[in-house]
């Protein structure tokens, strides 16, 4: 049965994970040690309000589920106005903000994302709207994302 017919289309912007898929409004991403620590993170993550990730859905097959973020992903570095830089940052403010003082930051300030590269954020025409891809995240501090992300 062709990707097509089973209604899966290969979401390949990933340089790291194979096997990521897109389902009508959900994205299947193969499971991994981190998978429960990503589904706590996003839970958490709705829990505070927070818009700019994607909701964790479950588990099936051994794929983790997650809400699709309709929008565009980059694949190339290329340079960035200070209006998108300063739209990523926020989105990692927020998250950091929801983060501290979690039971999964630990004695840490923050969960960070630690892979915060433009290949992680979802544009939504020229503007960073939301986070994805929390396989990196864990307890830290925020400037190891601030720092990364510059
Ligand atoms: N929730 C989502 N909404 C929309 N697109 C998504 C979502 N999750 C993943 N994608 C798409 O699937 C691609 C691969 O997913 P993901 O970034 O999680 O995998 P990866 O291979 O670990 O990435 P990386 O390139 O950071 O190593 C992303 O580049 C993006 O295009
Ligand atoms: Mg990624």
């Amino acid at each position: 049965m062709s990707d097509e017919q089973s209604g899966e289309i290969p979401l390949t912007g990933g340089r790291i994970a194979t096997g990521v898929v897109r389902m009508g409004d959900t994205v299947r991403k193969p499971s991994t040690d981190a998978s429960p620590f990503v589904a706590e993170l996003l839970n958490l993550l709705e829990e505070t309000g927070f818009q700019g990730a994607p909701r964790y859905a479950g588990q099936a097959e051994g794929f983790d589920i997650f809400t699709f973020i309709e929008g565009h992903v980059p694949t190339r570095f290329q340079a960035w106005s200070d209006s998108q830089v300063h739209a990523a940052a926020g989105l990692l403010r927020q998250m950091h903000d929801a983060t501290s003082g979690s039971t999964l930051a630990g004695h840490f300030e923050v969960v960070c994302h630690h892979d915060p590269g433009p290949n992680n954020y979802v544009f939504q025409g020229d503007t960073p709207i939301a986070l994805i891809d929390f396989a990196e995240a864990a307890p830290g501090s925020r400037l190891e994302d601030v720092a990364y992300l510059a």
